[in-house]
């Protein structure tokens, strides 16, 4: 037969409970590498170094200027852009690539989790 749970076991279980949920919340917030790289696959398909890949390499891609490889040949918009790819400006790229820079030419229509979004650009980092 099952026990029955005194008072204090029930507040130790909650207190328990509390700090695992802060733990997972912590966990979440922190930019994981590792699932970056898995939410790249999607990108890789078009972003692939690999002579006639349909996007530019983005190997180095942040804090480099937007449309600044040679290699490449970008869209009027993207060159246009004027944009430095920090963290924050590829966040809101990724996140709203029209938004961003409109009438850009890749066929993506934007990540929706921004913890996604932060996951990638972590993972972008790490392309040298
Ligand atoms: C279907 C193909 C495709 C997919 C999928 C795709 N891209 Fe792109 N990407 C492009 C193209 C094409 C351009 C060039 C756009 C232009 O010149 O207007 C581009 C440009 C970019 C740039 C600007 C690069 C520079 O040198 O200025 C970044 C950053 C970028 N993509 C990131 C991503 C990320 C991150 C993902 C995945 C979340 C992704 N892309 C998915 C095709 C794609």
């Amino acid at each position: 037969m099952r026990e029955r749970m005194t008072g204090t076991t029930i507040i130790q279980s909650i207190s328990a409970a509390a700090v695992l949920l802060a733990m997972n919340i912590a966990v979440a917030n922190a930019a994981d590498v590792e699932h970056g790289k898995e939410l790249f696959k999607a990108c890789a398909a078009c972003h692939s170094d690999q002579p006639g890949a349909l996007g530019p390499s983005l190997k180095g891609v942040v804090g480099r200027k937007a449309a600044a490889l040679d290699s490449f040949r970008y869209s009027g918009p993207m060159q246009r852009a004027n944009l430095m790819w920090t963290p924050e400006n590829l966040h809101d790229y990724i996140a709203d690539p029209q938004g961003k820079v409109k009438g850009n030419r890749m066929p993506y229509g934007g990540l929706t989790n921004p913890n996604d979004v932060d996951d990638v650009v972590a993972y972008l980092a790490t392309l040298k």
